[in-house]
């Protein structure tokens, strides 16, 4: 064991034996151990087939703060892993890779954030819950794309409002509840690769499909779409519709559900614009694997960690997020 290699590569970087089964290994460990996998609908197949529980960042949260499991491993990006640490301080929660960042969490720089915040003393803050635990610390309502529309729309329509960062989705909020709030500027490096030629064209060779459009793309790919929702608002979408054929531009992990959830549809995802192949991939959370996976499990290594003073101003936020996410059956 050589900790100051895993401290400088941010996972449990430990050879692991090729003959093992893993996927029995990190079931029994889980077991030993009374801990948890919770995945993204972003991670690789494989780490969705051999999760606990799979969901969007709303129903990860939700878990994380109900689990009566004593670790939480939680197989996505850092800022989901820090949300859980938040609602469950007292529990170990790991994450994979500690390099699993997020780019749009990195477009909003807590300092940067704060003072935005305070030279609008009028306005209420939300932010979604891409963000690092130091902005919502100075936040009022943390949200998901499955909730922001109904937690700003739960405002008085007079009340000013600051949303961040993300400034897709804030613009759709902005679209559909005719608010106008003030946007920080950031964005999702995979989402802005969405556009909207590779769109038509795999419209004109599937005239019928359906476009599901999560709504950190930007406002010219959101307008094409038949449904702009989160992951699992997506996912619900192409159940429920009698179509057969979805054009996706979201992560592409997210067909793997997609083709469990509706045996016989055909989901075909959006290459991103500077590509032709269909795999936009978000490489933070690809970074996890399951061999990095046992690791964590068995050296119970990288912990999330997130300091008491910012926990402490941060979890009311996301409270905030989960109560009203309650009341409204989300
Ligand atoms: P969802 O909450 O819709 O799963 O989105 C999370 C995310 O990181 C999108 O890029
Ligand atoms: Fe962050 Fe974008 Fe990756 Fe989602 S897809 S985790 S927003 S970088």
């Amino acid at each position: 064991m050589n900790k100051e290699n895993w401290l400088k590569r941010g996972y449990a970087d430990e050879p692991v034996d090729k003959t093992l089964d893993l996927k029995k290994e990190i079931r029994s460990l889980c077991k030993e151990k009374n801990a948890v996998v919770l995945g993204h609908f972003y991670q690789a197949d494989e780490i969705q087939e051999i999760a606990d529980f799979i969901g969007d960042s709303l129903a990860l949260a939700q878990w994380a703060a109900k689990t009566p499991a004593d670790i939480i491993v939680m197989c996505g990006v850092h800022f989901m892993g820090e949300t859980a640490k938040i609602l469950c301080p007292d529990k170990k929660v790991l994450i994979p890779d500690l390099n699993a960042g997020c780019s749009l969490a990195d477009s909003c720089p807590a300092d940067d954030f704060a003072r935005f915040v305070e030279e609008h003393p009028d306005h209420k803050v939300i932010s979604y819950v891409n963000t690092s635990a130091a902005v919502k610390a100075v936040t009022d309502v943390v949200v998901t794309s499955t909730n922001a529309r109904q937690i700003v729309e739960s405002f008085p329509e007079d009340q000013q409002l600051i949303f961040g960062p993300d400034r897709n989705l804030g613009n759709y909020i902005n679209s559909v509840t005719g608010r106008n709030m003030l946007l920080w500027n950031g964005a999702c490096h995979v989402h802005e690769r969405f556009s909207v030629g590779k769109i038509l064209e795999l419209k004109k060779q599937y005239p019928d499909a359906q476009i599901l459009v999560h709504p950190e793309c930007k406002g010219a790919v959101a307008k094409l779409a038949d449904k702009v929702a989160s992951t699992a608002g997506l996912l619900k979408f192409a159940a429920a519709s009698d179509k057969k054929d979805f054009i996706v531009a979201t992560e592409s992990g997210i067909l793997y559900e997609m083709r469990k959830k509706c045996p016989g549809k055909n989901f075909i995802p959006v290459p991103p614009e500077d590509g032709s192949c269909a795999c936009n991939e978000c490489n933070f959370m690809r970074l996890n694997t399951l061999e990095k996976l046992y690791n964590t499990l068995k050296f119970e290594w990288p912990e999330v960690q997130v300091p008491h003073d910012i926990a402490e101003k941060a979890v009311k936020p996301i409270e905030r997020m989960l109560e009203i996410s309650a009341k409204l059956g989300l």
